[in-house]
């Protein structure tokens, strides 16, 4: 996959992973379009890079999702590689979350339904573009599930199951699917929590090699430990997982 003269967007670009590829890609002749909920965050993106574009965006509001379709589709008529990145965790036990089914959908269509719709939405636009890639990203926890967020972990088994069917259905076309499967990651999604962590920097490092060279699973980390583990002795690494890392 070409690393330069892309119209990238990257959902959730304002932090964490996404921000991290917006550093790796912005300077090599690439346009970014990032989106996010909070302005703040994409304001202060748009300070450090001004040739990025920023468009405020809640994934989970349709209106929102419509919006922003229409704004790449006038504006970026030439997007060729959509980033599906956004993502929240909440972690909540079933028998005492007072808010448990509103976080159950706000976490589903973050994580999940957002990404297809947009695959969906963009996809007559991008496949008519030079050099199509879609990437997604699901988790180590799409393998094993911890006890603490057992719908964050469904959307990124949903994830990772979504990517590679869909990866068979664009076989006979120019358009390329990759998934990033991260290990414990330092962000915001992860403060407080966690050992062992790798930067955001290290695991875009490590992508953007596979990108380069069309590989389109990106392993990465303990994460590729973890799917040896899982064939060798599946309980083992379910135990390993169960109460996180
Ligand atoms: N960190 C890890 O250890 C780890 C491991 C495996 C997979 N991942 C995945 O990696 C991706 C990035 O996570 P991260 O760790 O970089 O988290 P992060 O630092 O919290 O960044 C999440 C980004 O998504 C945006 N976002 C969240 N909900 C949104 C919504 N409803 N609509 C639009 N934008 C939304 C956030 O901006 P606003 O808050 O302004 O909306 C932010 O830009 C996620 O899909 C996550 O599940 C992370």
């Amino acid at each position: 996959m070409q690393t330069t003269n892309n119209t990238i967007l990257i959902t959730g670009g304002s932090s964490g992973i996404g921000l991290a590829l917006v550093k790796k890609f912005y300077g090599l002749d690439n346009k970014i379009i990032i989106t996010a909920r909070n302005i703040h965050k994409l304001n202060e993106v748009k300070e450090k890079y001004p040739a990025v574009e920023i468009f405020q965006c809640d994934l989970t509001k349709p209106d929102d999702l419509d919006a922003c379709i229409a704004f790449i589709k006038q504006k970026y008529p030439t997007i060729n590689v959509l980033i599906n990145n956004a993502g929240v965790q909440y972690n909540y036990n079933f028998k005492s979350e007072p808010d448990l089914t509103q976080k159950i959908d706000y976490e589903i269509t973050t994580n999940f339904t957002s990404t297809v719709k947009l695959c969906a939405m963009l996809l007559p636009v991008m496949i008519k573009n030079e050099n199509p890639a879609i990437v997604t990203i699901s988790s180590g926890l799409a393998l094993s599930p911890k006890k603490s967020a057992p719908v964050y972990c469904a959307t990124k088994a949903a994830i990772h199951n979504f990517t590679k069917a869909f990866r068979y259905q664009m076989e006979e076309t120019p358009l390329k699917v990759f998934e990033i499967m991260p290990p414990l990651v330092d962000t915001a999604m992860t403060e407080g929590r966690g050992t062992g962590k790798i930067s955001p920097e290290a695991l875009v490092e490590e992508f953007f090699k596979n990108f380069k060279n069309d590989k389109f699973e990106s392993y990465i980390g303990k994460t590729k430990l973890l799917r040896f583990l899982k064939r060798l002795a599946p309980n083992f690494a379910d135990g390993l997982l169960k109460n996180g890392l």
